[in-house]
């Protein structure tokens, strides 16, 4: 059956987006919270390891925002030129209510024109890239790239899995390798700054290798979702402790298992 993106997240916030409908679907809100400072530790740490600033006179576009969580986080930062961006009704009526002044538009980047163009940014997020873009990648970048002032930031959340990779992504889903992600950026007068890992535990594996431990590894995951899935409380056990785990090997580990932050600066 044809893929329809925005029936698909429609049908998935159900009018409503927020964690437990943007994060990891059916392991609930109290596991979900977990995992969303678990993104947003890896963000924060980023940001000051490469040296981007996001503050007050910071423009940002969040495209794909779903529940508004970098919203949320821009927000906590002062950031007052503001807008999210996504292709659902659901989000964008959500955002609005929640922020009149953060002027959110229906409109998205992957070859579909704008309703509303708003002004070149410094900075931006575009969340999973993995989860919006399914076709249209080069156009994707293309347009991010149009948003983007020369000195200003691109921030992609992605899996960047390796083109052999074992892992089967679900039906709204297209993953793209490091190496397509930085020939495109390339192309489009990004420089690569940093990758930063985001999960270890708080997420499923999905850059594992075939061999008997990775294969051990992913099955631990999905036996311990099994066991999580639709029990708030067990979410919030996991949740706790696999943050706990995945705080140190942030700052640790050079790659990891799960989704990354990569960090531009358009040149
Ligand atoms: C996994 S959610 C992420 C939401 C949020 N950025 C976060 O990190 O919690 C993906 C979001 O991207 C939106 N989306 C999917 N395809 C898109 C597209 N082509 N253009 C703009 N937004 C899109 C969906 O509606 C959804 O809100």
């Amino acid at each position: 059956m044809e893929y329809d993106a925005k029936a698909y997240w429609e049908r998935r916030f159900a009018g409503e987006p927020g964690l437990a409908t943007t994060g990891f679907a059916g392991m609930g809100l109290s596991f979900n919270r977990w995992l969303y400072r678990g993104y947003r530790a890896a963000l924060r740490l980023a940001l000051k390891r490469s040296a981007v600033p996001l503050g007050p006179n910071t423009r940002v576009i969040d495209a794909g925002a779903g529940g508004g969580f970098f919203v949320e986080f821009c927000r906590a930062r002062a950031v007052r030129d503001l807008v999210g961006l996504d292709l659902t009704a659901a989000s964008v009526d959500f955002l609005t209510a929640g922020s009149p002044n953060t002027s959110s538009t229906g409109s998205i980047w992957a070859g579909i024109p704008m309703t509303r163009r708003p002004r070149r940014r410094r900075g931006m997020s575009v969340g999973s890239l993995s989860h919006r873009v399914r076709e249209g990648f080069e156009a994707a970048i293309e347009n991010l790239a149009r948003m983007t002032k020369v000195g200003g930031h691109l921030v992609i959340a992605d899996n960047f899995l390796p083109i052999e990779s074992p892992y089967e992504p679900g039906v709204h889903q297209r993953h793209w390798s490091k190496d397509e992600f930085e020939r495109r950026l390339d192309a489009c007068g990004f420089r690569v700054l940093r990758y930063q890992p985001v999960s270890f535990l708080l997420n499923a594996p999905v850059r594992f290798k075939h061999t008997r431990w990775g294969k051990a590894y992913a099955g631990l995951w999905n036996g311990i979702q099994k066991r999580v899935a639709g029990v708030e409380w067990r979410g919030n056990v996991f949740g706790c402790a696999a943050y706990l785990v995945d705080r140190p090997l942030q700052r640790l580990l050079r790659a990891g298992p799960g989704a990354h932050y990569l960090f531009c600066r358009k040149t």
